[in-house]
Parts: structure tokens; C-alpha cells; sequence
């Protein structure tokens, strides 16, 4: 289904992301994957000792779960905040002749959740809100930018973002901020899906996921009880990371007339509570 197909998968942290059961199952329908995590670039400026040590060791992590996972790929570092790396990232790509037919954002950052708890947003700073919003929403129109401008990006290709049912509804669980940020990838994802549309025939999508607890990400938010209670909201109780897998992968497909949709993969999360 996606022979001779080139994807970038963005947001490996471990075995347990996301983003990893994408590019397995991008793999296992033919397709190649090029995937990035989150390490010290050329381009980081000032860093101190300890964000060093946690960028050199979510990389070392990465490139352990990749290599043991989905064996010989190829990795990069990229860290979305930096216009620099998204820049020379891209222009490495375009060098290699690299031709991508979609990415996977699968991004997301927000200081104010801290051991499941999360700060009231009358109390989040500008700083917390605009990293926030830049890491997780932003990044998705500002890397596709970059890739089009080396021309690594291809007429037609798909791009697909996570979200979460957070983006339109109050959650039961700590989020707050996030969703906010959450709400703007949906927004940039219908803007960018007509834009680039009409421009390039690119398709662009955003996939809401139930709540998952494997990750890092999910697990600095969510407990087992939240986890519980999601399950029994669901209908179909709470979407496995391969449900989500095999969409992004159907997404992925060339030649889809789909575009600009907010899909949920929630064995039907969204229509209660
Ligand atoms: N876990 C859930 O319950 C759930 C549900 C719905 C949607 N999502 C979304 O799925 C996506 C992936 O999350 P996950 O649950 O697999 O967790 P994860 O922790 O495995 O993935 C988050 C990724 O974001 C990356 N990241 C953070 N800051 C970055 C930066 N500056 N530059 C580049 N990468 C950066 C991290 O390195 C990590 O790889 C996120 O957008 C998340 O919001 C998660």
C-alpha cells in the first residue's frame, strides 16, 4: 500500500510512543521512514548542564527504541523550537535527495503539568503558554514550511497531526493549557488543509486519540483511574495505539480525497460525557 513511500515520523521518545506504532506499521505496508528525536543540535545555544544531559539521554533512548524496534533507519535530531534545525534538517534531507509523501506530527510539550497535576490557567505565564503553543501547534505549519521550502515535501503528500478530544471538550483529567494548544493544531491543521490543498494537493489531518497511558506523555497527564473511566465512557472502550496506527497508515494512502478532517480513532470517546 505505501511501497516506494517515504514518510518523517516526528515524536519517538521510546517503544511506547505513538508516533512508533505509526512508523512499525508504516514499515509493514511497504513504506520507509525517516524518524526524528529530541537531542542537542549544532543549533541549541546556551544550554545548561541539565537540559544537555536530558536532551543527550531522550536521544540516546530514541535511537535504542528505533534501532530495536524498526531496525536499520534513518535517524535525526530535531528539536521544533529551533528554526535553525528545522531549516539545516530539511536542507539535509533535500541534499540526499530525500523525497517525503507525508509526516507524522506527533508533538507535544507542556510545562505546566507536573506529576499529574496541572497548574490552574489563571496562573500559567506567557512563557509556559507561548512554549506550549509553539512546540505543540506552531511546529506543525513552521516544519512543513521548512520542508516545502528545500522541496523535500511532494505534491500530493499527507500530513497528519494527534490531537486529543481535549481540543472541544473539558476534561475529567488534568490538561488545561494543552488543550488550548490542542484546539490550535485542529485550527491549523483545517487552515494548512486548504491551503496546501489548492498550492501543492497536499492533504493535512488531525487524528484525536483515546487516552493512553503507555507513553511518556500520557503518563506524566493521565492515571489508571482516568484511564478506567475513559474505557467505560467509550463505547468501544479506549483505542489501542495500533487502531490509531492503522489509520494514520490510511491517511497516509496517495489518492485519498480526504482532507482538513478532525477524525477520532476513541471507540467513540467523543460523542459522550
Ligand atoms: N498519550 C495520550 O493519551 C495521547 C492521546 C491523544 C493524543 N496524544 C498526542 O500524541 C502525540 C504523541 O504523544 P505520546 O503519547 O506518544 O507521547 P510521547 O511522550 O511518546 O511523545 C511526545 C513527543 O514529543 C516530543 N517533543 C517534545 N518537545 C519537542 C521539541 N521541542 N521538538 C521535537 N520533539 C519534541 C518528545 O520528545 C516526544 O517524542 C502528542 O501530540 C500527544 O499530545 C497523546
Amino acid at each position: 500500500m505505501l511501497t516506494n513511500k517515504t514518510f518523517l515520523i516526528t515524536g519517538i521518545a521510546d517503544k511506547n510512543s505513538l508516533a512508533m506504532y505509526v512508523a512499525k506499521e508504516v514499515i509493514k505496508q511497504g513504506g520507509r521512514v525517516i524518524c526524528t528525536g529530541l537531542g542537542v543540535s549544532p543549533h541549541h545555544q546556551n544550554l545548561s548542564e541539565k537540559a544537555t544531559t536530558f536532551l543527550n539521554k531522550n536521544f540516546q533512548d530514541f535511537k535504542l527504541a528505533v534501532t530495536e524496534e524498526l531496525g536499520e533507519t534513518s535517524v535525526e535530531i530535531l528539536d521544533v523550537t529551533l528554526d535553525d534545525n528545522m531549516a539545516s534538517f530539511a536542507q539535509n534531507l533535500s541534499e540526499k535527495g530525500v523525497e517525503l509523501h507525508g509526516w507524522l506530527h506527533a508533538i507535544a510539550m507542556d510545562k505546566t503539568i507536573r506529576n499529574k497535576e496541572v497548574k490552574p490557567l489563571l496562573e500559567v505565564t506567557k512563557v509556559e503558554f507561548c512554549d506550549t503553543m509553539d512546540v505543540s501547534a506552531f511546529s506543525l505549519i513552521r516544519l512543513t514550511h521548512f520542508l516545502l521550502k528545500y522541496g523535500v515535501l511532494q505534491i500530493g503528500a499527507s500530513i497528519c497531526s494527534l490531537s486529543y478530544i481535549a481540543a472541544a471538550k473539558v476534561t475529567f483529567h488534568p490538561y488545561r493549557n494543552m488543550s488550548i494548544a490542542k484546539a490550535a493544531l485542529e485550527r491549523i491543521t483545517i487552515e494548512l488543509a486548504d491551503e496546501l490543498g489548492r498550492s501543492h494537493d497536499i492533504r493535512v489531518n488531525a487524528l484525536r486519540f483515546s487516552t493512553y497511558m503507555g507513553s511518556k506523555a500520557g503518563n506524566a497527564t493521565l492515571t489508571e483511574d482516568d484511564l478506567a473511566t475513559a474505557d467505560r465512557m467509550s463505547p468501544l472502550g479506549n483505542a489501542f495505539p495500533l487502531d490509531l496506527a492503522h489509520e494514520v497508515v490510511h491517511l497516509f494512502r496517495p489518492d485519498l480525497k480526504i482532507t482538513g478532517e478532525i477524525r477520532h480513532v476513541d471507540g467513540g470517546y467523543h460523542i459522550t460525557g
